[in-house]
């Protein structure tokens, strides 16, 4: 089998001054009600997944479950207290600057949540609209947003 697009391997994202040290004291055996305890409030714990081409994965749970801390730390708009995370077998925390801007360019899309969506444009427009920005001409940019929306 082909090498995953994603690949997580026991990722966590501690918030709080010694986030890093008492993840590293703890083994990874974190205790999120311990570290709140100590003044570190635990964003994702343990995560470790892996997505193949042409998988779809969706993370569900309860508001504060970590949902979007998981998706920053994999798109490194912040970075992981502990683990690992492969994109197309690179390791994310080894991209310089100008190939995580390339790797966010080309290879990741973000919609994000109602609030900073376009209310006058409509979904397929909303995913597109960031390939109008690149240059991408309007019809290809919507029968691209297309494919993504019914995949
Ligand atoms: N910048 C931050 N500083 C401190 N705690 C944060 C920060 N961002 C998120 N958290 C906490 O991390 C947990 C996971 O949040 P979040 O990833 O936003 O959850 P979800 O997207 O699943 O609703 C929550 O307890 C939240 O309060
Ligand atoms: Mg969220």
């Amino acid at each position: 089998m082909s090498e995953p697009v994603i690949k997580c391997e026991n990722v966590y994202k501690i918030f709080g001054a010694d986030a890093k040290k008492m993840l590293q004291d703890s083994n990874g055996n974190v205790d999120a009600k311990t570290f709140q305890e100590n003044g570190c409030i635990v964003g994702v714990n343990n995560a470790s997944f892996e997505v193949s081409k042409g998988e779809m994965l969706v993370v569900m749970g309860l508001s504060g479950s970590g949902k979007s801390t998981l998706l920053r730390c994999i798109s490194r708009l912040t970075d992981a207290t502990g683990g690992k995370i492969f994109i197309e077998g690179q390791d994310l925390l080894q991209l310089n600057n100008k190939e995580l801007i390339d790797l966010r360019r080309n290879k990741m899309g973000m919609v994000f949540q109602s609030f900073a969506l376009l209310p006058h444009k409509t979904v397929v427009e909303n995913i597109a609209f960031p390939l109008q920005i690149k240059g991408i001409k309007t019809e290809d940019s919507i029968s691209k947003a297309m494919e993504i929306k019914t995949l």
